[in-house]
């Protein structure tokens, strides 16, 4: 195992029906909320408001900034930073998937950032003396409507500057929100796709560190195993019935519990997550979605530079029979199967079904050897991924 440091303050309040404690657990926080949102979603009005009768009751004074688009970005995080100033917000509410809760983030860290431009609090280059990350943040409380990001329970932000095509995380110990509120009948309303995207993007959280992570660490991988083998359980069932709560509920503790640390101690890189964001920020592709484009070539290309692994992931996680096949047979079906688990979905898996070409590989290899490439030149992962490396597996995911 390799050495690593763990802090994880977030108090998780977890249940069906847990979005009613919203006002008890407001009012340990603070009384003067930012309640951060979207700016048009209809499916969530009624918990809004539900959720604002709540702080009202117990006496709060809410200001609600409901402006928030997916892949949010830094200038509109700058609006909510002016707001909660003006109203001098002493706390700030997430309710929303992980563009709100990312945005009420970025907002708490921004009212009280001293580093100039918000923009530089964002790792957005690999030359990393340029990012001055926050040192300290309004406390936050967040309330998740899409299981996928965990957001909630981590220390991470994910901002897009739109002027630039850039989008990158911050990253700091001030961003863990203060208390998180996981009522999975709220992602109920969740259209199919964004149901989808959701399971899709908490087992890339997982697969990213299983594959491309260390080699020996058995609690480890047991444990990302299990959390893989639950998302690909349970996502079908939440597809063919949106109110199958046992589905939901797990879908959302795997989600937080993805990428709250637990899943990646001495492992912190995320190679395939700097692909696809270039990938939305140039091509504007969902956030799941530009996984799903990256992961399965990805696959293809490391399964035979990592066997082991590979077969492993096909055993243990797609639970391919190996009755009468060759190992080399077992890995390509396990592939195959993740392949088909993702289209099943309802998400593409090669670059060419949204319309990017072999003419649009070099931009987006400029973009992430500018933006994620470590002083080496190379992706930093398990084993370090070249330029030409990279090259091989954009082609093939076209
Ligand atoms: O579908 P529409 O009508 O557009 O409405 C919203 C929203 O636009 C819908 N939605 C959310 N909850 C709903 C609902 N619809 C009905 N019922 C509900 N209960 O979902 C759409 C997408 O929402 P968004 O917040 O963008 O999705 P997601 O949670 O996938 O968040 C994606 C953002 O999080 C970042 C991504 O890069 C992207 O910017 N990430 C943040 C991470 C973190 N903080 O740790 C890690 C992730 O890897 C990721 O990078
Ligand atoms: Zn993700």
């Amino acid at each position: 195992m390799r050495p690593f440091e763990y802090h994880n303050p977030v108090r998780i309040v977890f249940g069906a029906g847990a979005f009613k404690r919203l006002g008890d657990e407001a009012a340990a926080i603070g009384n003067k909320p930012l309640l951060v949102s979207y700016a048009d979603e209809p499916e969530l009005t009624k918990s809004l408001q539900r959720g604002v009768q709540q702080l009202v009751d117990r006496g709060m004074q809410v200001t609600t900034f409901f402006q928030v688009q997916p892949n949010p970005d830094v200038q509109m995080v700058e609006r909510g930073v002016e707001l909660a100033r003006d109203i001098a917000a002493d706390y700030v509410i997430g309710i929303g998937g992980g563009s709100v809760m990312d945005t009420a983030k970025a907002i708490a860290a921004g009212v009280e950032y001293q580093g100039g431009d918000l923009w530089s609090m964002v790792n957005s280059r690999h030359d990393q003396d340029q990012v001055v990350p926050p040192q300290t943040a309004l406390p936050t409380l967040m309330v998740p409507t899409l299981a996928a990001t965990g957001s909630e329970m981590n220390n991470c932000a994910v901002l897009s500057h739109r002027e630039r095509g850039e989008k990158s995380y911050i990253w700091s110990d001030c961003l863990f929100p203060q208390t998180a509120i996981l009522d999975p009948r709220l992602t109920y309303t969740l259209p199919s796709l964004q149901t989808a995207c959701g399971g899709v993007d908490t087992i890339s959280h997982v697969m990213e560190i299983y594959l491309n992570g260390q080699d020996q660490s058995d609690l480890l991988h047991a444990w990302q195993e299990g959390l893989m083998r639950t998302v690909i359980e349970n996502l079908p069932a939440a597809l063919a019935d949106p109110r199958d709560r046992h589905a939901r509920e797990e879908l959302m503790w795997c989600a937080s519990c993805a990428i709250n640390g637990w899943a990646s101690p001495g492992d912190p890189w995320t190679p395939m997550h700097q692909i696809g964001h270039v990938l939305t920020a140039r091509h504007q592709v969902n956030h799941a979605t530009s996984l799903a484009l990256v992961m399965p070539a990805w696959m293809d290309f490391f399964k035979t530079i990592k066997p082991e692994r590979y077969f492993r992931l096909a055993r243990r996680v797609l639970q391919v029979d190996p009755h009468r096949r060759t190992r080399e047979q077992i890995i390509d079906e396990g592939i195959d199967a993740f392949r088909q688990f993702i289209e099943q979905a309802g998400l593409p898996t090669r670059l060419s079904q949204v319309g990017i070409t072999h003419d649009d590989l070099g931009p987006i290899l400029d973009d992430v050897r500018r933006i994620s490439f470590n002083a080496r030149g190379q992706l930093t992962c398990n084993p370090p991924v070249t330029e030409q490396q990279l090259t091989t597996i954009l082609e093939k995911a076209l």
